[in-house]
């Protein structure tokens, strides 16, 4: 699965520069590796390489010797414009100095004179803040990627000399051994990656996949946006939704390459949409055990947050840290939260949410690297049109409320977790009380007729879990409207994650309480035809 199937950040600087762009903003934190990039790129092309720094002034680093005192930003960009021959400038954290309107406009100034030249000038620096007087000059900003596999193994060879012969011996003789580390530490910084090597092996005396990995888990955290979320849930812990399991289960071995050798596009993505506590975040979760595949999940509400960046950084440091990461699953969860309203975004907040979501949207159309999108949202009025045209995600699945033979899954599946064989249960009894009940409230019901029994000695029992599921108010009884709003929704515009549809013949607890609904919510609909869609509901 080594595959690189992006560009990288070196092949696409020489692009530009090729193309004479003047000024390019790169940013990355990784300043040392993007100027060795960049030294390498100055010797291939034979380009004189000078980077500046408000301590050093110039320093020639490729094709040259030399230091240039220019310490003033004024003056550095002043040389950059009078400097002879085919030359690259890196300005190192120059973004501070772009508060003083003097320098912002000299930059300008050089951007124009650089075009007729051969020379292009780089800002580098750890975050993209560009002041709006500069925007149309700089001609291109690149986010530099994250170290790729090599690097990361050039880094793990690195600390090899470090560990006992006897352990590098056993690394070298099984060629999948260096291939797991290296995979265990991607989406790392270089500096990082390196760090967490020495710890590995300091405290194991070898490469230990389940340090590097924690490491990695703990440093993504931090990072505030995302979680590298460990496979607690088993596919098979999903009840129902057979249609949207199948098509999971199909793409399992998408993104290897006898897929890709046998013509298959890679999967981009999916939006699950639906009845709150149908299983939507728990398939999210499930797909990254059945995949064998790292599964990140952004919180989409830290991104606008303020918190951590500004929020276009930080849209696009995720988007970063998953290609490093790939093959990954990408999770979005509750989408609509990060995303509604973009459309009047630019009255409230200057556009910024509409931008991101741009970003978002675009990468989400683009990618071509292995990075599968699983976002899910309940509120689809809330969701921008834009998203949901075709070619963002490859299938819009919705998730209904579970009908009979559902439930006798969801029931299965919540007994057997909690250690009691079903068969020791009248599942149909269970299934008729529960009629349009979700797996959350189903689940909700198991616990408290579990707790019920523990309370009074004795153990679990069909009546306990017909009394417990009685006392629950389905919420489809609560939002009814907002369930029937979205099943019309879907009916024309998603395809129906499980298939199945049976009449119910008893009324559920709360029936007999509350009314039978004028329509039945679960237990209804004609049978789906070969595609599986429900044509009408
Ligand atoms: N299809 C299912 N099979 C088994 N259990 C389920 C299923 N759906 C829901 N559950 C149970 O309900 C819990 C909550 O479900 P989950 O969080 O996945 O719902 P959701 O669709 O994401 O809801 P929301 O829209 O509120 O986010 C799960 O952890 C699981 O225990
Ligand atoms: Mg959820």
């Amino acid at each position: 699965m080594a595959t690189e199937h992006k560009r990288s950040s070196k092949s696409e600087i020489e692009d530009l520069i090729k193309a004479r762009y003047s000024l390019i903003w790169i940013t990355s934190p990784e300043e040392t590796r993007v100027e060795e990039s960049l030294r390498k790129l100055c010797v291939e092309r034979e380009m004189r390489l000078e980077v500046w720094s408000i301590t050093e002034g110039f320093k020639t680093v490729a094709n040259g010797q030399g230091t240039r005192d220019v310490k003033d930003p004024m003056k550095a960009i002043d040389h950059v414009i009078r400097a002879e021959g085919r030359a690259l400038f890196v300005l190192r954290d120059f973004h501070p100095f772009l508060k003083e309107p003097a320098v912002v406009r000299r930059l300008r100034d050089a951007a124009h004179e650089l075009r007729k030249t051969k020379k292009s000038l780089l800002v580098l620096s750890p975050i993209t803040k560009i002041p709006p007087e500069l925007e149309k000059s700089i001609s291109a900003v690149l986010d530099w990627d994250l170290p790729n596999r090599m690097e990361i193994e050039q880094a793990a060879r690195k600390v090899m000399p470090n560990l006992p012969a006897a352990t590098q011996q056993v690394i070298e003789s099984d060629p999948t051994f260096m291939e797991r580390v290296v995979e265990s530490a991607l989406g790392l910084t270089l500096v990082e990656a390196e760090n967490v090597f020495a710890k590995s092996a300091v405290r194991t005396h070898t490469f230990d996949l389940e340090t590097i990995l924690e490491e990695k888990k703990q440093i993504i955290r931090k990072s505030g946006l995302l979680e590298y979320y460990e496979h607690r849930e088993e596919f098979s812990d999903v009840g129902g939704m057979e249609i949207l399991k199948d098509w999971l289960v199909k793409r399992r071995a998408a993104f290897g390459s006898r897929a890709k050798d046998f013509g298959l596009p890679l999967p981009k993505g999916i939006l699950l949409i639906g009845v709150p506590g149908t299983g939507k975040s728990l398939t999210a979760k499930a797909v990254g055990a059945l995949w064998q595949m790292p599964l990140l999940r952004l919180d989409v509400g830290k991104i606008f947050a303020g918190l951590v960046g500004s929020s276009e950084e930080n849209v696009r440091s995720v988007i970063k840290t998953a290609e490093a990461i790939a093959p990954a699953i990408l999770w979005i969860d509750e989408l609509e939260k990060g995303f509604s309203g973009t459309q009047s975004s630019g009255s409230t907040d200057g556009g910024t949410t509409s931008r991101v979501f741009g970003t978002f949207i675009t990468w989400l159309q683009e990618k071509t690297s292995p990075v599968f999108v699983i976002a899910t949202a309940n509120n689809v009025s809330a969701l921008p049109p834009e998203l949901l045209r075709k070619g963002r995600f490859d299938e819009i699945f919705f998730c209904d409320l579970p009908d009979r033979e559902d439930r006798r899954q969801f029931i299965d599946i919540h007994l057997r977790k909690k250690k009691r064989d079903p068969g020791q249960f009248d599942l149909d009894k269970l299934v008729d009380a529960t009629i349009d009940y979700s797996g959350a409230e189903l689940e909700q019901a198991v616990i408290a007729a579990l707790y019920d029994a523990f309370d009074t000695g004795g153990d679990l029992t069909t009546e306990g879990l017909q009394k417990t599921m009685n006392e629950i108010v389905p919420l489809a009884i609560t939002m009814r409207e907002m369930i029937d709003n979205m099943r019309e929704w879907a009916r024309t515009r998603a395809r129906m994650a499980s298939s199945r549809s049976k009449g119910n013949t008893k009324p559920a607890g709360w029936m007999a309480r509350y009314g039978a609904p004028t329509a039945n919510l679960g237990d209804k609909g004609p049978e789906p035809d070969d595609d599986g869609r429900k044509l009408e509901l």
